[in-house]
């Protein structure tokens, strides 16, 4: 972990994993009984996949995007039924949605350090693939730092709600950000 971190420190931005109530908090923003399509950003050492593994239903399909090669390996143990680990960029989301036969997401759970990459840009796909809602946490060291994410979120979700997560390290502020509402598309797309 560590040695990932001084490898690559703006893109695993974490000297730690998530802790367990934490990963809890993110995966508990899903209605499991109504999801058919989850995707993950930067699933990492996959604490908050676990959660959300453990609660997914079998039919689910759930996308976890790592591009870290370390990580990715480690996720592998996590393989079950509709579970896909993508080495790959986020940004590149709507090409395997688009693989799996969908244009978009019921939900989005993203632990990405989003204060350090484009968030704007970030935030932009989110809106464009995202049907319920969309999750993203932050460290409050960036908002020490005055990096906070809110505004640019609700650029893209009107609604956006927040629950304070203090067992992290460091602590997080999880935002949850609601969609516009849209035509329903995680419906599989017509052959
Ligand atoms: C803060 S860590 C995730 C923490 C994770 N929830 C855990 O407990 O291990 C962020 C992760 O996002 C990954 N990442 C960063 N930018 C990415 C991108 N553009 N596409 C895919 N993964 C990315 C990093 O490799 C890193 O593992």
């Amino acid at each position: 972990m560590l040695r990932e971190f001084l490898r690559r420190p703006a893109e695993i931005a974490m000297i730690w994993p998530d802790t367990s109530t934490c990963a809890r908090r993110m995966a508990e923003q899903v209605d499991y009984a109504q999801a058919q399509v989850i995707v993950e950003w930067g699933c990492g050492t996959g604490r908050v996949t676990r959660e959300i593994l453990r609660r997914k239903r079998e039919a689910t399909l759930y996308l976890g995007f790592e591009k870290n090669p370390r990580f990715f390996r480690h996720l592998q143990r996590l393989q079950g039924p509709n579970v896909h680990f993508i080495p790959d960029d986020v940004f590149r989301t709507p090409l395997y949605l688009q693989r799996h036969g969908y244009t978009k997401a019921d939900y989005l759970i993203s632990t990405l350090p989003a204060t350090l990459l484009d968030a704007q840009r970030l935030f932009a796909l989110a809106a464009q693939i995202v049907r319920h809602r969309f999750v993203q946490y932050q460290y409050v060291t960036a908002l020490a730092l005055g990096r906070w994410l809110r505004p640019h979120m609700q650029r893209f979700f009107p609604q956006v709600r927040l629950c304070f997560c203090p067992w992290n390290l460091p602590p997080v502020v999880i935002l949850v950000g609601t969609a516009v509402r849209s035509a329903p598309s995680a419906v599989r797309k017509q052959p």
